[in-house]
């Protein structure tokens, strides 16, 4: 398959240079969108094939369902049987935004969708050309990050054109994304809310709308065989690099010492090591490729250059990989759920 490639400039219309996406979009096809959180593989959430062409582009087992985006509150009664007061005032608080609610699905919104639940996920992204592009397609757009399965989200059109040049029917290059990790992901359709995804939106921002939100314990803890995550997505091995990785937490001096000491083993086996630093820390090491991830003072460059840290590493085929970690309040539970997953729970305590 030929795969478009269209950059947008945003001092330009938009319409004008979303018309042709719209357009695939309403046949059916698929293109790949920037949203304010990542990359998403987007096509009409409401028609099986479509979804199907969604799975197979990344290689996605199709019993991980997928969210549907909608432009804006008038597109929502349609997609669910029932809007609980917590998705009431979440909506009215969050959206347009990196947060995504788990509703009661209507009957229109097929099983290829869904993953064969009962219950939709529903997103309003905020970006500006992801937004608009739902608006013109007329339709809500079904959209799973834009990776091939078990690959870093894409934050860059590049990582998207890595891994779906010649899968799908066009890219739309909206530049570099803002947040860098998945939507928050809150499941309303129960008596109490529960967090089933850490994202931008904190536990401690839901619960300052909400009162009692319940936290999945799949989240953080590796997954045992009789623990089912809610989200099934998150049982899968996600956001993996190639390189074998080892998040190691502790006191700053201790940690550095650990990962110097390792890093220096490792290079005198023959392997190749990465080291994943921050603003604050880089000085102190002495060998392996270093990636600065972002500054401890603000928390958001981390989780803005995290998948992107891990393609790097990818890119330059490391062996190994050391992490520091994260406190995990705030901004930061996010970002440590996301390195625990790409370190397969291999975490070290110093
Ligand atoms: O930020 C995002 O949410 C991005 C952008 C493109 O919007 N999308 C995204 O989609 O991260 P995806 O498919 O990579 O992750 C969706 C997650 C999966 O873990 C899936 O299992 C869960 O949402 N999910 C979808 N529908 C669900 C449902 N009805 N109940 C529980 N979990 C659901
Ligand atoms: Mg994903």
């Amino acid at each position: 398959m030929n795969t478009k490639i269209i950059r947008i400039d945003m001092e330009k219309e938009l319409d004008a240079q979303l018309l042709n996406a719209a357009e695939i979009l309403k046949n059916g096809g698929v293109v790949a969108i920037p949203t304010e959180t990542v990359y998403g593989l987007a096509a009409n959430a409401l028609e099986e094939t479509a979804s199907k062409k969604i799975y197979e582009a990344k290689g996605r087992p199709s019993d991980n369902p997928l969210i549907a985006h909608i432009s804006c509150m008038d597109e929502l009664p349609a997609l669910v049987s029932e809007i609980p007061e917590a998705g009431q005032k979440l909506a009215e608080k969050y959206w347009p935004g990196p947060l995504t609610m788990v509703f009661p699905k209507a009957k229109i919104v097929p099983y290829g969708t869904t993953g064969g639940l009962e219950t939709v996920a529903v997103r309003m992204p905020s970006h500006p050309i992801a937004n608009r592009l739902i608006k013109l397609a007329g339709i809500p757009l079904a959209a799973p990050s834009a990776n091939t399965s078990g690959r870093p989200s894409p934050t860059k059109a590049d990582h998207v054109i890595e891994d779906m040049d010649g899968k799908i029917d066009m890219i739309i290059d909206g530049g570099e994304v803002g947040i860098g990790l998945e939507s928050t992901i809150v499941d309303v359709s129960g008596e109490i809310p529960m967090l089933l995804r850490p994202g931008a939106i904190t536990i401690e921002m839901l619960r300052e709308t909400l009162g009692r939100v319940d936290i999945d314990p799949a989240i953080m803890g590796p997954m045992s065989a009789d623990m089912k995550p809610k989200a099934p997505g998150m049982k899968y091995r996600h956001y993996a690099p190639k390189a074998e990785m080892t998040l190691v937490e502790g006191e700053m001096e201790k940690v550095v010492e650990f990962i110097n000491r390792e890093a220096k083993a490792a290079l005198a086996e023959g392997k190749k090591v990465g080291i994943i630093c921050t603003e604050e820390s880089r000085a102190y090491y002495q060998d392996g490729i270093l990636e600065v991830i972002g500054s401890r003072e603000h928390e958001e460059t981390v989780a803005h250059n995290l998948f992107s840290v891990l393609r790097d590493f990818d890119d330059r085929q490391v062996d190994c990989i050391f992490s520091e970690s994260f406190s995990k309040d705030r901004l930061g539970q996010a970002i440590m759920n996301r390195l625990c997953k790409a370190a397969g729970y291999h975490i070290v305590n110093v």
